[in-house]
């Protein structure tokens, strides 16, 4: 997983050094040093060269993941991921630009409505994506699903992309942050995700190399989330702001509900039928009041005196009269999307078998357990349990209930849709993840902060 392989390591005494210097900064770290600007760049510089291999690159970040960073070494981290890499220049569009970003989950078709609302409302978004997470879904693999959709757009197509729709989604290109690119599959696969500095300094630094004027940043806490507990993703949360504008960038966040999945479709294709669903009117219950939230903050964050009130009401309006749906098409066709699929959705990928789970008692449904909802998708292919698997676009969970619903003995609660995979293990983790009874039910709010 090193960018170029480390070979003979003691033969290379550029290799040799570089690695004797990781082997330093592991161990300072470890005793509770805290870290120079300089040996944090040259453990990052050195790990995208190729002078240290990934084992070492991987102790490393675990070390960190351990002992976490004080600001001084976040900034340093940050500033070490974006060397060397190109940073887009949105100035020709001729109107500030927002972005936003998510830590993801399970269910979170958040971007694919927030972007095109907030560009039907004549704020041009550009947003760079990526591929899913662990059982988290990525964007770029939802839309991935759309026939003929380009992912991988030139750094100079994007300005020409949003002056002519209004709006830009494409893969993360790894020329920004070298420095992110290199390690971020690297985390993956290590066990290095789930740590506030290295969450923070690798969404951030991408934030800065997009260099728009406002973001607006999704941290989720509750079970589905990378960072579970609710004190600590409010860290994140802090972290991540004064991390963004110490680079100059301003920033608001909400901190959203990851308890359960945020919407009933899990899976790629199942997800833009969904977002096309929620963009044509149908507002489905917590994802909607998520996207609504989100894309008020967009608006607010380029036009800091809009009142919440406007805002609410210049995105209602988009949803109510077809502009933002309107504006997801116009977009995706705009990047090589087959039209007659979007017009259509039932044209998109779609898996042939379906297996039902159903209640086994009546009560109220006082759970879904995100992360097994993830794993399940993940079972029958609609996520990757390797790192270089392939998708199965159609596969994927509906979900007929929310926490709170009241639900009769025999009801549907999921629908798992799949070709192949383990559908049986799949159908096991739905139904553990449902717990249904007569007990209280707080139901969560879509919504627990805004910064
Ligand atoms: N998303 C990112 O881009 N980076 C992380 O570390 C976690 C989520």
């Amino acid at each position: 997983m090193s960018p170029t392989p480390a070979t003979d390591r003691a033969a290379d005494p550029t290799a040799a050094r570089s690695s004797a210097r990781v082997l330093e900064a592991i161990n300072r770290k470890r005793r509770g040093a805290s870290l120079t600007d300089e040996e944090i760049e040259g453990v990052v510089t050195d790990y995208v060269a190729g002078r240290i291999p990934s084992y070492q690159m991987s102790a490393w970040l675990a070390t960190v993941a351990c002992r976490s960073m004080a600001t001084s070494e976040l900034t340093a981290l940050t500033r070490a991921y974006i060397r060397d890499g190109r940073r887009l220049d949105l100035t020709g569009i001729g109107a500030p630009v927002v972005d936003k970003h998510s830590t993801g989950g399970v269910g979170d078709t958040t971007t694919l409505i927030v972007v095109p609302v907030v560009a039907a409302c004549g704020v041009p978004v550009a947003k760079m994506t990526g591929r899913a997470l662990g059982f988290a879904g990525g964007t770029l693999d939802k839309l991935s699903s759309i026939p003929g959709l380009r992912l991988h757009l030139d750094t100079d197509e994007l300005v020409p992309m949003i002056r002519k729709v209004g709006m830009v989604i494409t893969g993360q290109s790894a020329d920004l942050t070298p420095g992110d690119g290199a390690t971020y599959a690297l985390r993956d696969v290590t066990g290095t995700v789930e740590s506030i500095p290295l969450i923070a300094a690798s969404i951030i630094s991408k934030k800065i190399a997009v260099r728009a004027d406002g973001l607006v940043l999704d941290i989720k806490t509750g079970a589905g989330a990378l960072i579970p507990d609710r004190p600590d993703a409010v860290l994140l949360t802090q972290t991540m702001m004064a991390l963004a504008a110490s680079f100059g960038l301003p920033s608001r966040a909400v901190l959203s509900d990851m308890s359960q999945p945020l919407g009933p479709a899990v899976g790629n294709a199942l997800e833009i039928r969904q977002a096309l669903d929620v963009l044509g009117g149908r507002r489905s219950p917590g994802l909607w009041d998520l996207c609504a939230a989100i894309s008020r903050l967009m608006l607010q964050s380029v036009d800091p005196g809009l009142s919440d009130a406007a805002a609410d009401a210049m995105v209602e309006r988009v949803v109510d009269d077809g502009s933002a749906r309107e504006m997801f098409v116009r977009w995706a066709v705009a990047q090589g999307a087959d039209a007659t699929v979007l017009a259509d959705p039932a044209r998109l990928p779609t898996a042939r078998r379906r297996h039902l789970v159903t209640a086994t008692e009546s009560g109220v449904v006082l759970g879904i357990e995100p992360r097994a909802v993830g794993r399940a998708t993940l079972l029958v292919g609609a996520g990757r349990l390797t790192h270089d698997a392939s998708l199965d676009y159609g596969a994927g969970v509906v979900l007929h209930h929310r926490v709170g619903d009241r639900v009769g003995r025999g009801d549907v609660l999921a629908e798992l849709h799949y070709d192949s995979g383990d559908a049986d293990g799949a159908r096991a983790l739905l139904a553990e993840a449902f717990v249904v009874g007569d007990g209280d039910c707080a139901v969560p709010p879509a919504v627990h902060q805004i910064f």
